[in-house]
Formats: C-alpha cells, structure tokens, sequence
C-alpha cells in the first residue's frame, strides 16, 4: 500500500479505472454539514454534473444533500439514487419540453429559469398537466471570478441567466401567470473559485438587488447562490478537504439574508473532486529526442480536463520509489492534446506500473467519451473492492 491506494487490490483490475475513496467523501459531506449547518436557512445541493456514480449519489443522499440537475438524465439518475423530488433543483438554459415535464411529473423542488420564452413555456406544460411549478430565475449578476476563462459563467457576455435589467420585468410576467409560483432568484458566477473576494462581490450584487426589489414590494423566498468552489490541485493529500468554514461564513457574514429566507447552494467539485482518482497502467517509455515518455493506457476520453481547459491534476507513480524523473505523460489517443502533463517529475517508470491521476472526482468519468471507439472507464469504490 502506497500512500492512500489499496495497490494490491488493483493489481488484478483492467486499466484505466477510477477510484473512489468512499471514507474521504464521507468525511467531506460531514465537513459540509457540520459547517453550513451552523447558518440558519443554509441548505445544500450537490451539483450531479460533476459525479453522477450511483454509489457517489448515493453516498451524498445518505449525507441529506440535495441536488442541482442540468438535464433529465440527472433528475431520473437522482430520483434512482432516491433523492425526493423536493430537494431537487434544475437548471439549464436549454431544458427539452420532455425534461420540463419529467421535473412537473416529479414535483421538483425549483426550475431555475433562464428567459422568458422558457418561462412560458413551462407555464404552459405546467396547465396542461394542471399543476404549478415553483421558479426561481437564473440572474447574470455580471460579476467575474478569477478562474479559467472557460468556467466563468457570470458575466454579462455569458450565455447564462437573464439580464439584471429585465430582473424586474421577468418577475412581474411570472407573478402574472397561473401554473407559476415565484420563489427566488439563482445565481452561479463560476466554478474552481478559491479566492472568497469572488463570492463577496457576488453577496454585495444580491444585496443590491434585494433592496431593488423590496423598494417594488417583491419578496423573494429563496436564494441560491449556485457553487464554484474551488479545490487544491496541487496538493490532494494534504488539503483535501476543501475550506468549507470561509466558504459558508462569507456568505453568512456578507449576504444579508430576510429573516426566514433560504439560501441554497450547489456545490459540485467541492464535494467530489479529492476522492477521484484515476488510475493507469504504464504501457511504455518512450525515449523521445528531446524527452521522455510515459504512455499509459488512460487517454482524454477518460479524463478530459488536461486537454480542455489545460488543467493540472497531481500526477503520481504508485508502484515504484526509484528516483524522480523528468516526463510527459500521454495517452494512446490520435490527438497531440492528448497529453495529461508535460516534463513532470516521477518515480521512473517501467511497463506495467500504475500512475495515479489525482482529484479527478469530479468532472472526470462523467466527461469520458468513446472516441476512437474506446470503452468507457470503470469505477470502483473503496468500499466495493
Ligand atoms: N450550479 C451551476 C448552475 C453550474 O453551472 C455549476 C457548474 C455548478 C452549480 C457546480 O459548480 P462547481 O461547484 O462544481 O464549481 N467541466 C468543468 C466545470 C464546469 C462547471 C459547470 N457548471 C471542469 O472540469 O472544470
């Protein structure tokens, strides 16, 4: 056993897979709750985007969170993992007629809706199956977040949200219409956020817009705030749990919430990064002219993230404790973006060695695709093998 890998468990599994370290999310799920449960009114959603892994779900279910789904697939996999269909939000900017009427049927909790004509249309699903759908509406707050241009999601170019100017308008239509009950606003500024200031600037924007609305005698419900918490890429053993403490009391120091009113959130990465990982077989070294190779069986059909966003993720050899040494680390897959890290140190490496790829729990297998007609990666947890 190296580290945190139960490596001769591996030793009889076919590469790649991923692995779930079932104790570090138990234990991030206490330190959610123990954190967001000292604020009144604080209720959390987990994002099913970053990790919808029927063991994860239900994993986080039994932990009491709620969810955050983007499609129908999310809201059947949720409901499948048996989350009630109260604790369950969906948004999206582009929600199919059969999504909208999955989440009626259900009875979700809350449609984060994004435009007008959405508005309307699920007005209009909701008559025909004679109920009401409770909203909130997805505002850009145009605020910035200090993060990869890719996953900043609030400012005012984005696709997301509907516009602070037309805030109160939209709310009046919906106020106006029968199958629509009005309940809060929504808000996500971007993800992989570690500096509080972005979110502080996010509470300062809702405050503003709060007392704008109560001067119009609008009451809002609920608040949701959306996720982004970022986590330590760089050192998955040592931070791996995230700060949840600042997280939750910026927003209970900053935010002025009404009394009684909810604040949601919706974490993703936060909650499921650190307890990935996915793990490789070294399948060559190669001497190149200028460096070395380690090729190794996961490519970024697996694990996108490095060739998408150039993202870093920890990268370590768990069979060997030769010296370091000097490599890039690339998959099989016909792309040069194929590559998971350029000249990073090792324990050297031979055939047949499993190279650990770390915190990659969220948006990691639920982002694997076929391409190149490659099977989809497997996933164990800790508590199965
Ligand atoms: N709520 C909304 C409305 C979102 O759009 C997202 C993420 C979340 C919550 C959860 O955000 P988180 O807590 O995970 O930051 N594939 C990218 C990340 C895309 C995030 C999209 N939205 C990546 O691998 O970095």
């Amino acid at each position: 056993m190296k580290g945190i890998f139960p490596i001769e468990k591996f030793q009889s599994l076919r590469t790649p897979f991923y692995y779930y370290d079932m104790d570090l999310l138990r234990e991030t799920l206490a330190s959610i709750n123990q954190e967001a449960g000292k604020h009144e009114g604080f209720i959390v959603h987990y994002a099913v985007k970053a990790n919808a892994n029927p063991s994860v779900l239900r994993c986080i279910k039994q932990a009491g969170l709620g969810v955050d789904c983007v499609s129908g697939g999310e809201i059947e996999a949720a409901l499948k993992a048996g989350f009630s269909a109260e604790k369950i939000v969906f948004a999206g900017v582009g929600k199919s007629d059969w999504e909208i009427n999955l989440g009626l049927k259900a009875g979700i909790h809350c449609f984060n809706v994004e435009s007008i004509p959405e508005l309307e249309v699920i007005n209009e699903l909701a008559a025909q199956q004679n109920t009401i759908a409770q909203v909130a509406f997805r505002i850009n707050p145009d605020v910035g977040a200090h993060t990869h241009a890719n996953i900043t999601t609030g400012l005012a170019e984005n696709k997301f949200g509907i516009a602070m100017r037309d805030m109160e308008s939209v709310i009046e239509l919906a106020l106006s219409m029968k199958n629509i009950r009005f309940i809060g606003l929504h808000f996500h500024i971007g993800s992989q956020i570690l500096d509080m200031a972005d979110f502080q600037a996010l509470c300062n924007r809702i405050n503003e817009l709060q007392n704008q609305l109560e001067s119009h005698r609008i009451i809002v419900k609920s608040i949701n705030v959306g996720g982004g918490l970022g986590v330590d890429y760089q050192h998955p053993n040592r931070l791996s749990i995230p700060d949840f403490k600042s997280y939750f009391d910026t927003y209970a120091t900053k935010l002025k919430l009404r009394p009684g009113q909810e604040l949601h959130f919706e974490l993703g990465r936060a909650v499921v990064a650190q307890m990935g990982s996915l793990l490789a077989r070294t399948l060559y070294i190669k001497e190149g002219a200028k460096k070395k190779f380690c090729i190794v069986d996961a490519g970024m059909t697996d694990l996108i993230r490095p060739a998408l966003y150039q993202a870093y993720h920890k990268i370590e050899n768990i069979s060997s404790d030769e010296p370091m040494e000097a490599y890039d680390v690339v998959g099989p897959i016909c792309e040069s973006s194929d590559v998971f890290a350029k000249q990073i140190d090792l324990n050297k490496a031979k055939r047949g060695d499993l190279i650990a790829i770390r915190s990659a729990g969220a948006y990691g297998e639920i982002m694997a695709s076929q391409y190149n007609c490659r099977q989809l990666p497997q996933a164990y947890t800790s508590d199965d093998i």
